[in-house]
């Protein structure tokens, strides 16, 4: 995914805002950036520099996740057509790229870059020969094929038009400023009053107003809609990393979400419950963490007798009979993960009922769901959630409590906030796996997916190669990877006779084994990290967490760049 952003404003504002905005969507992709601000097309490689020469009235930006073509100036965008009039930005996927590129090549376009989203530039310069500006967006919506938001500015005009088909796109209109955007952090410090893109719609966006068109060019009405979304300080404030900052911050997040959970968001919890009660079939589709967090909620309810499935949203249409009677629950923090749209409207399509939990309000997932409660986890900055998933499993946790999981909510922040402060003895074995080539994760049961969980922060932020696993696998295979000093963290619950067997396994091996555990009589194990909870279900929260914290102090110690993978700082301007 990329990161979009046009200003169309009354008064001249610095073009610097144009950055100052896209930094607040970096975490949509950061391996390149670049603006237009009616004068200067400027692209950079590495994380967005807030700093820009300058004036302007309108102006694009895009902040870039690479897809098609690598991580270069030349496939950094804007893009702009031939004669420099045009300039485009894009987030989204341009499946027929290459047969629209062959038929403008042909009709003597020069293309400068391997992206699929140069192709746009071209288009509009094409079209705009021979047709009206509205005109030609009607065709680009009948010919283009994929998934796009869209923003194209022509030179010496002021006016941006925005398109959009399944990525997101919203307008935010703050005090003589007209913002659109792919997501409402790029202007929630400045207002809260926005109007959302449907699928094939458009805007012709001005300084002093807007219109919206669908498809065939028909004006549409939309008022704005007023949204509610806390304006928590982004800033890293004391902390090294905002991962870091974000971890420190889950006491706060989840007593936020369970305490609405009693309150505001009440009336829809209890909705969620009923569907729950009366769906013949329940399905989870989600993606990376938010999957893992899925499979912890399947466990929760299997626990009180409720069977539902957890899918990997890229391969739901592939393995999910959907009917009436079929709910499907999306977790997404970002609420924009284009595979879980995906699996959402190939569920709507089958007439499945759908129920979205995600952080960022108004998002896709969201506005697809016919319920749809909110984690509350605040803006994660950091590319790798943390407190999201948190929040997302005790939400699952809460529903799997309404069935008759015994669980004590009421202590889970204190729990989180008595393992945070054990900090600097996970950083010290953290510091350990550091040295590692490799790292095995294993639990059983509810321990599975928090095992997967903190492979996955590992290897994302580490860099370190680590496996997740059930502990019963070990035998079938994966064992003979285990050699002497190769690090295994084994997550035991209780007294869980099978996965201690399988940490003496390892152990015989010459393993070096950290434990993460409430069994009191493993406390004092050279490596081990000892939770404070006898309850099965905070157990799995706590050791998701104290795993996101051997990912961080592991990645630290390496050096690596924490909150950004990519950090290929080198700047140009283009014209
Ligand atoms: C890992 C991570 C990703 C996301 C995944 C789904 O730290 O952040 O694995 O969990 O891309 O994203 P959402 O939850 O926004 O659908």
């Amino acid at each position: 995914m990329c990161g979009i952003v046009g200003i169309a404003s009354r008064n001249e504002f610095p073009s610097v805002l144009l950055l100052d905005r896209l930094k607040r969507l970096e975490y949509r992709g950061y391996d390149s950036y670049g603006y237009f601000d009616g004068v200067r097309l400027k692209k950079s490689l590495g994380n967005i520099e807030v700093s820009a020469p300058g004036k302007a009235r309108i102006g694009i930006a895009h902040t870039r996740w690479a897809t098609h073509g690598g991580v270069t100036m030349r496939n950094a965008h804007p893009h702009a057509s031939c004669d420099g009039r045009i300039v485009i930005v894009h987030n989204g996927i341009i499946e027929n790229f290459e047969d629209l590129r062959k038929s403008l090549v042909r009709q003597g376009h020069r293309f400068s870059s391997q992206t699929d989203s140069e192709v746009i530039a071209h288009y509009f310069e094409e079209g705009l020969k021979s047709k009206s500006i509205k005109v030609v967006i009607k065709d680009f919506l009948k010919a283009f094929i994929g998934t796009f938001a869209v923003l194209v500015q022509i030179k010496g005009n002021d006016e941006i038009y925005a398109i959009k088909r399944d990525s997101p796109l919203v307008l935010g209109v703050a005090n003589g400023k007209n913002i659109v955007a792919s997501d409402i952090y790029a202007f929630s410090d400045m207002t809260n009053r926005a109007a959302f893109f449907e699928n094939d719609e458009f805007a012709v966006i001005r300084p002093d107003g807007y219109q919206f068109f669908d498809r065939r060019g028909r004006a549409v009405q939309k008022p704005l809609q007023k949204f509610v979304w806390e304006q928590e300080a982004s800033q890293k404030k004391a902390f090294k990393h905002y991962m870091l900052k974000e971890i420190m911050e889950e006491p706060e997040t989840v007593d936020r979400m369970l305490f609405s959970l009693e309150h505001e968001q009440k009336p829809a919890f209890d909705r969620l419950i009923k569907l729950v009660r009366g769906s013949k079939k329940i399905i989870f589709a989600s993606c990376g963490t938010s999957y893992h967090a899925s499979l912890l909620g399947s466990y929760f309810l299997h626990r009180v007798g409720i069977e539902t499935q957890t899918l990997i949203a890229s391969e739901f249409r592939h393995y999910a009979n959907i009917d009436r009677d079929t709910l499907v629950i999306a977790l997404s923090q970002s609420g924009e993960t284009m595979d879980v749209i995906d699996g959402l409207k190939y569920a709507a399509e089958s007439r499945g009922r759908i129920v979205g939990i995600v952080n960022v309000p108004y998002s896709t997932v969201q506005r697809m769901s016919e319920l749809s409660l909110n984690i509350l986890a605040g803006q994660e900055v950091c590319v790798a959630s943390t407190k999201a998933f948190v929040n997302q499993a005790a939400m699952l946790l809460k529903i799997a409590q309404e069935f008759g999981f015994r669980v004590n909510l009421d202590n889970l922040s204190e729990r989180i906030r008595g393992l945070l402060r054990k900090k600097a003895e996970i950083r010290r074995i953290a510091e350990t796996i550091a040295k590692a080539g490799d790292v095995y994760i294993i639990g059983r049961g509810l321990t599975y997916p928090v095992a997967r969980e903190i492979a996955l922060k590992i290897k994302e932020i580490s860099y370190i190669h680590a496996e997740g696993m059930m502990g019963g696998e070990l035998k079938h295979g994966t064992i003979a990877l285990i050699e002497k000093g190769t690090p295994v963290i084994s997550l035991i619950n209780n007294n869980d006779p099978d996965i201690i067997s399988n940490t003496k396994e390892v152990e015989a091996r010459g393993a070096k084994v950290i434990t993460i555990s409430n069994n009191p009589a493993l406390a004092n194990r050279p490596d081990a990290i000892a939770i404070r909870t006898d309850n099965d279900g905070k157990f799995g929260i706590l050791a998701a967490v104290a795993g996101q914290l051997i990912a961080y102090y592991a990645a630290d110690k390496l050096g690596r760049p924490i909150d950004k993978p990519r950090n290929l700082a080198k700047s140009v301007t283009v014209k």
